[in-house]
């Protein structure tokens, strides 16, 4: 592979001859430590939980687990508010805990992938509190973005830029002698301090952290927000577009009835606020910076110290594509989430349309295009898809949000999206509960929220808490088997018995069941390494196209579709007929 440095805004035009390393075309299992299996029994999933329940991933067919983060921290943000990068926060168990989930996964085929938050830290780090003690312009100070205020006495925050949670981005300190003093700078929540990557400081910090979790054998990094590190010089004002102003709906309950130009993704969300198509707004001074592709070259250089194709995975909510793919240039990260695949509107014509610009985008860079439907930070994609308003990505739904989605009809949609989807070249992404087909929950009591956007709201958004329900195992246990005590740190839905893991086990048809013959034709065929050509004659409400020896085909429409003679690998729903029904996907041997 070339390893050539390009100029930030041009993609490389050196050859790049992509290489074989095994995330090009992994299947990565996101756990949520938190909500996955819990071993001491309050109410708090753990690493030890993890580990025993290994196996059923390795059953699964995955290649690899990315933990969310699991290090020291207030659990503020459920853990993305770390105060020390090198411990394990005592709630999940501690290093030694860490080492035996690692060799455990390794002896059963899977890497393991830790999920590491450089943007900001815990308002706990030691970084932040000695930069609260020492004085403005101190050196401790420049490791994070302290301004002075606006105004006669500095009352006012030093800009206008709004939390990605709610409410200003800003917040004053006091004095040690009691005074008010400066503003620090939070994208998210007022517990998470920005640190100022401008500071070589804070850049060898990381290396430090970087290494230490190399050395203990981890197999790569997914990395938090980014595209948020660097914010533009002086720090302008900045005022987004009203929500759902610039950028079109997602609607995302649409069949595919029409075939006029599709939205690829959705503006109105907590999360992604410049995700849109075909014109994005204006950058937000703190999203995408070219100054952040320096910080992954470095990154890069530390990955390329160790052996064995380590992985890095951008967080990089940025529109459109070719600019999602400047972050995996060869010399930086190795993948970024397609975040434009999983908002595209449930309709053929967007389908088609992303699929293409995302193998385009990213094959344009030599780096694999990814695919994800579901994660820890939006509606799960058994509820979104059917949704019948648009959807609040980030924002969550809840007991009283509009156009609550029809269960039977979200399940059925996710199954077809995520059969397509595992049928696509390139390295895909799944997040825990989905392979049970769990729904997001919407019913959650307003005193059990825990996610801070609710509260930056004052309960005008309901958040993610929603997609984070700790999941179910055995259907008659207590708490379905995630611990022996029943405790659960979200309550979970009464009626998640039939989802539960060993209500599926071996059952043709179950969704689980789905997953695993999908991960393993997946690799039967070389579907992860192979190509994608699309498969004209199936109408405009169809997907449909090739890879190696497989026919994919996936019916968007009203109506049924004829399918061709052939035998059938994999199918959604049952088939009968020789019909492909509405809402399903097949795998055809070719
Ligand atoms: C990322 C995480 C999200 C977290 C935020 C702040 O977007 O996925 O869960 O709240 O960063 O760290």
């Amino acid at each position: 592979m070339t390893l050539e440095s390009t100029p930030d805004s041009v993609v490389s035009e050196t050859t790049i001859v992509p290489g074989d390393e095994w995330w090009r075309s992994a299947v990565i299992y996101q756990i949520y430590p938190r909500s996955f299996a819990d071993s001491t029994g309050d109410g708090v999933g753990d690493l030890p939980g993890i580990t025993k329940r290994l196996p059923a991933l390795a059953q699964l067919g995955v290649d690899a687990i990315w933990l969310s983060p699991f290090f020291r921290s207030p659990q503020k943000d459920a853990g993305y508010d770390v105060s020390d990068y090198t411990d394990v926060d005592p709630l999940f168990g501690t290093l030694d805990d860490f080492d035996r989930l690692l060799e455990t996964a390794h002896s059963l085929g899977l890497r393991v992938i830790a999920d590491m938050v450089p943007n900001h830290t815990s308002d706990q780090h030691r970084w932040f509190q000695e930069a609260l003690a020492a004085p403005e312009g101190s050196p401790e100070r420049d490791r994070y973005m302290f301004r002075d205020g606006k105004g006669p006495n500095g009352d006012l925050p030093p800009n206008n830029w709004e939390s990605v949670f709610g409410g200003s981005m800003w917040d004053r300190v006091t004095n040690p002698d009691g005074t008010p003093g400066q503003w620090y700078l939070h994208i998210f929540d007022k517990s998470q301090p920005d640190l100022n990557w401008e500071n070589p400081w804070v850049r060898e910090q990381f290396f430090g952290i970087l290494r230490f979790w190399l050395d203990r054998g981890v197999d790569g990094f997914r990395v938090d927000v980014a595209h948020g590190m660097i914010k533009k010089a002086g720090l302008p004002d900045y005022t987004p577009p009203a929500e759902g102003a610039s950028m079109g709906g997602t609607g995302t309950s649409a069949v595919d009835e029409d075939d006029s130009v599709p939205s690829i993704a959705e503006a109105d969300t907590v999360l992604a606020p410049l995700i849109g198509d075909p014109e994005p707004a204006p950058e937000p001074p703190y999203w995408g910076q070219e100054g952040v592709h320096d910080i992954w070259r470095g990154w890069h250089e530390v990955l390329a110290e160790y052996e064995g194709d380590r992985v890095l995975c951008a967080e990089a909510w940025v529109d459109p594509l070719e600019k999602v793919a400047l972050w995996v240039r060869p010399d930086e990260m190795s993948q970024a989430f397609n975040f434009a695949y999983m908002f595209t509107d449930w309709k053929a014509s967007a389908l088609k349309r992303v699929i293409t610009e995302s193998i385009d985008a990213f094959g344009g860079v030599g780096a694999p295009a990814t695919w994800v439907l579901s994660n820890h930070d939006v509606v799960r994609h058994a509820s979104r898809l059917a949704l019948t308003a648009d959807s609040p990505q980030g924002a969550g739904i809840g007991p009283l949000s509009p156009g609550k989605p029809d269960p039977v009809l979200g399940l059925r949609r996710a199954r077809a999206a995520t059969s397509l989807m595992l049928a696509l070249p390139g390295s895909a992404y799944l997040y825990q509960g989905e392979e049970l087909g769990l729904p997001e929950d919407m019913e959650l009591p307003d005193d059990a929220r825990q996610d801070p956007t609710w509260f930056r709201t004052n309960g005008e958004k309901y958040g993610r808490d929603g997609c984070r329900v700790p999941i179910p195992w055995e259907s008659d246990k207590p708490a379905y088997g995630f611990n022996a005590s029943g405790k659960s740190w979200l309550p979970q839905p009464k009626d998640w018995a039939p989802f539960a893991r060993d209500a599926q086990e071996g059952i043709p048809g179950s969704t689980l069941s789905l997953y695993t013959d999908a991960l393993r034709l997946r690799r039967e065929h070389g579907l992860g390494t192979g190509a994608l050509s699309w498969e004209p004659g199936y109408g405009k409400k169809v997907v449909a196209f090739r890879n190696g020896d497989v026919l994919v085909l996936t019916n968007l429409g009203k109506v049924a579709v004829e399918l061709p003679v052939g035998d059938i690998l994999l199918s959604s729903e049952e088939i009968t007929g020789g019909a492909l029904p509405t809402d399903t996907t097949v795998w055809i041997q070719l």
